[in-house]
């Protein structure tokens, strides 16, 4: 079903500028949940004819082009090859919206306002992205006109859903521009205190080729600082200068680069798995780091109002699922760029609070954009 689409501006603009194609978004049934809930695809196409597939359970981006070059648009999300595993539990997290909380909460324990929580323990002895989180959650989706194709997804989470308190209604939009940026934004309100980390886990690999590791692949973060973590991966409360170690990344580097040097936090992450926090703290949409894949000449700016980054270099990726692209994936196929507030911020009174009070607002922005250079 075709739910919108914009024409192109002939009249307004220039020969050389004029869109390509016409934005659309189309819905699609995608598949059935073993309790008999339909899941809803939809298709997202720009004016440049960049794509982008998201399916309601867990929101996951399952999909996005983007040109390289000579403007060939490939994949440059990580993704299942069968609707199975996004609808039973998506083991690495492709493409998914991450909360109540992103990453670890140590123990899976925290205490608000005097109160102790006990939250579901996932990951090893500490609660990951929620317990049974938002990406294992049917979201209902609602196309957005506008310019562009924007999708709006909802999801309520009860009070003390997997510990938390506070029903939480939750709203992320995903808009694609027509300058090829996936724009993120996150609402969220409570009706009782609680905390609130929200974040998207899309494993990108700007190659178009997933055989293809993302160790050549540069990144660069504007991050003077970053937190080391034990051996559970909980940050230990330390803020460290990345500067003369395998984590200063102030200026694009190969990711491969340092990644097997002999080093104590690369060694408990078993490569990258670590946040790190942007020089600048301010809560606007700053431009943050970028992604560079030399050889088609993608390049994708991060930009957030968020104060850190969880940069994962696919570590647990263990060779098991078929890719996309052909043979199955493997450690370092692909990466994330989690934009978020710092782990275990409820137990770590030196973080950034994540308490959201009831009735307040929780907002935030991320834009992955991209182009080639
Ligand atoms: C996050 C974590 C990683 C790992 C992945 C999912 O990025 O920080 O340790 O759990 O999610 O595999």
């Amino acid at each position: 079903m075709l739910l919108g689409c914009k024409d192109e501006k002939k009249t307004d603009m220039p020969e050389t500028t004029q869109a390509k194609t016409k934005s659309s978004i189309v819905k699609s049934d995608y598949a059935t949940t073993k309790e008999g809930v339909k899941i809803e695809k939809y298709t997202l196409t720009n004016a440049n004819g960049m794509k982008m597939e998201v399916i309601t359970m867990g929101g996951d981006i399952i999909s996005l082009t983007a040109p390289d070059k000579d403007g060939k648009f490939e994949d440059v999300v990580l993704g299942y090859t069968t609707p199975d595993l996004y609808l039973d539990g998506n083991p690495y997290f492709f493409g998914a919206i991450i909360g109540r909380y992103g990453n670890r909460i140590a123990k899976g324990k925290f205490t608000l306002d005097g109160k102790p929580y006990q939250l579901t323990v996932n990951d090893g002895p500490n609660s990951l992205h929620g317990g049974k989180g938002f990406d294992k959650r049917v979201w209902t989706a609602t196309p957005v006109e506008g310019d562009a194709p924007a999708l709006k997804l909802t999801y309520t989470a009860k009070d003390g859903e997997e510990g938390y308190p506070g029903k939480l209604n939750v709203t992320v939009t995903y808009v694609l521009s027509n300058d090829n940026a996936l724009e993120i934004s996150y609402e969220a309100e409570s009706d009782k205190n609680t905390v609130v980390n929200l974040t998207q886990h899309s494993y990108f690999n700007l190659s178009g080729n997933f055989a293809e590791s993302i160790e050549s692949q540069e990144l660069e973060l504007k991050a003077g600082k970053y937190l080391p973590v034990d051996a559970t991966l909980i940050p230990t409360g330390e803020l460290k200068a990345v500067a003369g170690t395998p984590f200063d990344f102030t200026k694009a580097k190969a990711i491969g680069k340092d990644i097997n040097v002999a080093d104590d936090q690369l060694k408990k992450g078993l490569g990258y798995d670590h946040c790190w926090i942007f020089d600048d703290a301010a809560n606007t949409l700053k431009s943050v780091g970028s992604l560079y894949h030399k050889a088609s000449g993608r390049y994708m700016e991060v930009l957030t109002t968020e104060p850190a980054i969880q940069f994962y270099s696919g570590n647990f990726i263990d060779g098991t699922k078929d890719s996309k692209t052909g043979g199955k994936y493997q450690k370092r196929s692909g990466l994330c760029l989690e934009t978020q507030h710092y782990p275990d911020s409820p137990n770590q009174p030196s973080f950034p609070i994540t308490t959201l009070k009831a009735g307040e607002k929780y907002s935030t922005k991320t834009t992955y954009k991209f182009s080639v250079k």
